[in-house]
């Protein structure tokens, strides 16, 4: 049995005038209806490419896109647009990182949130308003039913983010993909819109992956981690076997730059003494050696030619054996 969104061995490269660019390289991750994925890694990572590449929004022209994605058995990855934009804001939809981009300054709040609701099921214009201000009160958007006519720029940026949100959920979407949602948020509102995405997946029994550079939230939120890095998947396991006994050196560094695992830590990450290799050129062997300190313990100049794989289910992309992380398990 295929799980409800399957992505295997996707690889997304880009062209650009200094080159290709590998964006993603080989990755492979299930997502269950009814759970949640926590995708984490630096800035630069690959998170939202590979979730662009679910949604089919890379510009066909200048990104090559090979592998699988099957959302619910369906590739999507051969899928003609016409099909994507109906799965679109239907069975699945997106919270973007950036909410200026998402919201079409030219039409109401109310508008871009009741017009795929209408779209999608049908509704009368008088329904998909009513839906609209019942969905900016979920988000908390005061006075819900006056502010349904306001413009987006009439919205702060963290008004304007729930209102993005409201639009991602109009239509209980089967998958949501959910891309640092909270991260312009003050940590009440967060804490909204976290629970607000609990009950969706209560109430439907969505899929959801969430994009987070705050571990707090992988803790509060995820059943499922994957953590990436340059592109590819180097750890993946539950949120309770990741954050409590991870095993590659990149999650370790990851953890240790976080002060408390409950805390919020809204700053990006920057755990790790140096910085992500280039993807138009990635390094050979593990693409994390030129920064990890354990070269040495693999011995050899394996870490440097030999690209450790990720296995299915539980572990991580290292050539360490199991094990040799004891003593840090948190
Ligand atoms: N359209 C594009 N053309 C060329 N390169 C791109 C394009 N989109 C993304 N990239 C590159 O792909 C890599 C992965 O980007 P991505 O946006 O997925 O990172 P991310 O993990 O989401 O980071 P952040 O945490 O900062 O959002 C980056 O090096 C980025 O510069
Ligand atoms: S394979 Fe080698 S370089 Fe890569 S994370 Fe493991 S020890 Fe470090
Ligand atoms: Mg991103």
């Amino acid at each position: 049995m295929t799980a409800f969104l399957s992505v295997r061995d996707l690889s997304v490269r880009f062209a650009t005038e200094d080159g290709v660019v590998r964006a993603v390289d080989g990755l492979s991750f299930d997502v269950e209806r009814g759970r949640t994925l926590g995708i984490v890694g630096e800035s630069g990572s690959g998170k939202s490419v590979t979730n662009l590449s679910v949604l089919g929004l890379h510009d066909r022209r200048t990104t090559e896109i090979e592998g699988r994605i099957l959302l619910d058995g369906q590739d999507l990855t051969t899928a003609p647009e016409s099909v994507l934009e109906k799965l679109r804001g239907n069975r699945m939809a997106m919270i973007f990182q950036d909410s200026l981009t998402a919201l079409s300054p030219y039409y109401t709040v109310g508008r871009q949130i009741a017009e795929p609701f209408r779209k999608h099921t049908g509704a009368s214009r008088r329904e998909a308003r009513l839906r609209a201000v019942e969905m900016l009160e979920k988000v908390g958007i005061p006075n819900a039913a006056l502010r349904v006519d306001d413009y987006p720029h009439q919205f702060s940026g963290g008004m304007r983010q729930r209102a993005m949100i409201a639009m991602a959920l109009v239509c209980d979407p089967e998958l949501l993909i959910a891309d640092e949602p909270t991260t312009a948020l003050d940590v009440t509102v967060q804490a909204q819109i976290l629970d607000l995405l609990k009950d969706l997946q209560q109430q439907t029994g969505s899929a959801i992956v969430l994009i987070t550079h705050d571990l707090g939230v992988v803790a509060g939120t995820a059943d499922d981690v994957l953590v990436m890095y340059a592109g590819r998947a180097v750890e993946r396991g539950t949120a309770r076997e990741v954050l409590r006994s991870p095993r590659h050196p990149y999650t370790w560094g990851l953890l240790g730059s976080m002060a408390r695992l409950t805390s919020p830590v809204d700053e990006p990450l920057t755990p790790i003494p140096g910085s992500p290799p280039s993807l138009l050129d990635p390094p050979p062997g593990c693409p994390f050696h030129p920064r990890c300190a354990y070269v040495a313990r693999v011995g050899g100049d394996r870490c440097r030619t030999e690209r450790p794989e990720l296995p299915e289910g539980r572990g991580a992309a290292c050539h360490l054996p199991d094990g040799a992380g004891k003593g840090r398990t948190r």
